[in-house]
């Protein structure tokens, strides 16, 4: 079998790059382009004659495509490509290499070359974008990448994405659908955008141990992972139908939205020890052989629904103070107290207009609905039924009804920008319903 790895070596800090080439030769800042050095808004090539026309140019500006008929490809000479280089459905192409290219200010876009096996990009240090996609044969992606905005793999027969030792800071890091892919380690230390895995067949381990924060990060069909420093994700965290068995994450403080962890089939056992907020939803649901979830005792504020499903014997949310959305906790666990989180709801810190918590053996919910006049001490003696089947609650009061309720798909609350005072609930009701829609 053949040895499939994409190796980058090396890295800088990195500096926005601009995407952006300049438009025309005359306007670079270097003024010495020859003009056989500009390609105008583009050009391409079909044959290697075609790339030799350039072998005089240390930097070449525009957008060059290579594509046809050529079986290898080589751009000699070339140190700095002021533009993008494509190389697209080249359906006959082998080899291709630029190994005197240090930096291509614009794009570098491989895609759609179904016999490419090597791609040879050896200087290679800055790159805006650096995109790969359709190349069912390719063994050997070779650059000395140590500063790039963008990078996306998909597609791709590569087993191994481990040579991003050098390369501290991304916007996007997206790997997806490489179905051969076993192993991805990155150095990164901040991912100002997404990170992204996800349908790279189900044998992937991960390894981001240098990751502190990413804005937001979605992985899918992910066999192993290790975010050994990961502290803050400024957006949404989402573990979807991934094979690990257990996940840790114990230096993660917070999250800024919606934390989800949902249909992982083999999943276990999660820690998050030292997590205390959520800017956004709460969920755990569908992780079929989840049963204890006691790692979120430190969480303090959830500032959308909290939702969590599954058939777990416990949830420790002990220090939590404030659940901005709805409530609903479902488990076919017969052994599951709801207790604690009547708790909560009685002292008011559930604020959505909804309150569900079942276990297999009775179930006890309440729904929330106001009447037009809004008064006082709300909260006191609306404490859900707790037990026996499905028994209405008799409403105490004549500004709310509480009833029991079919469980439902809970709705997100987005954060509102005030606290709600206890002895006002219902009065603001309203006004908490339309920050929920
Ligand atoms: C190269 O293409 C990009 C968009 O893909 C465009 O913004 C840029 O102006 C082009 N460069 C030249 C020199 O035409
Ligand atoms: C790819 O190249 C083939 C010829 O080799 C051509 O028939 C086909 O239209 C091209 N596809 C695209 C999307 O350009
Ligand atoms: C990442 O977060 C940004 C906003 O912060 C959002 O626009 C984008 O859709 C998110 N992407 C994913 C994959 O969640
Ligand atoms: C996951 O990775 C850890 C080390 O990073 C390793 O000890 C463990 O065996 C791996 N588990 C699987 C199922 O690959
Ligand atoms: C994300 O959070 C980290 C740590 O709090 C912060 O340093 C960084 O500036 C934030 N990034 C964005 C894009 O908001
Ligand atoms: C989970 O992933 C598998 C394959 O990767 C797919 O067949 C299945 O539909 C996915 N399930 C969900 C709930 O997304
Ligand atoms: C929580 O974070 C602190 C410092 O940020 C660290 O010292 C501690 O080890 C973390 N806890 C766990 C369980 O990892
Ligand atoms: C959990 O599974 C149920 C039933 O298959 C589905 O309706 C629900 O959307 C799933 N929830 C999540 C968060 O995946
Ligand atoms: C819940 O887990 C128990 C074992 O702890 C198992 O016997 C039962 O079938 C599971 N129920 C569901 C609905 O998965
Ligand atoms: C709940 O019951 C399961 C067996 O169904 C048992 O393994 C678990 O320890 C019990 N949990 C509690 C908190 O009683």
């Amino acid at each position: 079998m053949q040895f499939k790895s994409l190796s980058i070596a090396t890295l800088l800090a990195t500096a926005a790059i601009a995407a952006d080439s300049s438009s025309s030769a005359t306007s670079t800042s270097s003024g010495s382009v020859p003009s056989g050095c500009s390609l105008g808004s583009s050009a391409t090539a079909t044959a290697q004659s075609d790339l030799d026309k350039y072998s005089g140019c240390s930097t070449l500006v525009g957008n060059l495509t290579v594509s046809g008929v050529l079986g290898s490809g080589a751009l000699a000479n070339v140190k700095k490509f002021d533009g993008s280089l494509r190389i697209f459905n080249a359906t006959d192409l082998v080899t291709f290499s630029a190994d005197s290219i240090e930096e291509i200010t614009g794009s570098l876009e491989l895609q759609s070359l179904t016999v490419l096996t090597t791609a040879s990009f050896g200087a290679l240090e800055k790159v805006g974008t650096i995109s790969l996609i359709t190349l069912p044969a390719i063994s050997t992606f070779a650059t000395n990448l140590k500063s790039a905005s963008n990078i996306l793999i998909s597609d791709t027969s590569l087993e191994s994405i481990d040579g991003f030792s050098a390369l501290k800071t991304v916007d996007s890091f997206n790997i997806n659908n490489n179905r051969y892919l076993t192993s991805v380690k990155a150095s990164l230390s901040t991912v100002s955008n997404a990170l992204e895995l996800g349908f790279n067949g189900q044998n992937t381990a991960l390894s981001f141990d240098e990751l502190i924060w990413a804005n937001n990060i979605t992985l899918s069909s992910v066999a192993n992972v290790s975010f050994a420093n990961l502290q803050n994700v400024n957006a949404s965290l989402g573990f979807i139908n991934n094979t690990f068995s257990s996940l840790t994450v114990d230096q993660l403080k917070s999250v800024g939205q919606t934390f989800t962890i949902s249909s992982n089939d083999d999943l276990d056992s999660v820690s998050f020890k030292n997590l205390t907020s959520i800017g956004g939803g709460f969920v755990i649901a569908n992780n079929t052989n989840l049963k204890t979830i006691d790692t979120f005792s430190e969480v303090t504020t959830i500032g959308g629904a909290l939702n969590v499903i599954g058939n777990f014997s416990t949830l420790d949310l002990s220090s939590l103070k404030s659940v901005r959305g709805v409530a609903d906790v479902e488990t076919s666990a017969s052994n599951f107290s709801c207790d604690a989180l009547k708790k909560l709801q009685n002292k008011g810190a559930i604020q959505g207009d909804k309150f569900v918590c079942k276990n297999g053996a009775v179930s006890s919910s309440s729904s929330v609905s106001h009447t037009s006049s809004g008064s006082s001490s709300a909260s006191k003696g609306h404490s859900s039924t707790t037990s026996g089947s499905a028994t209405d609650s008799d409403s105490s009061s004549s500004t709310a009804s509480i009833k029991t309720s079919k469980s439902s798909k809970s709705k997100g609350a987005a954060a509102v920008g005030y606290t709600i005072p206890q002895a006002s609930v219902f009065g603001l009701l309203t006004a908490v319903l339309s920050a929920l829609l």
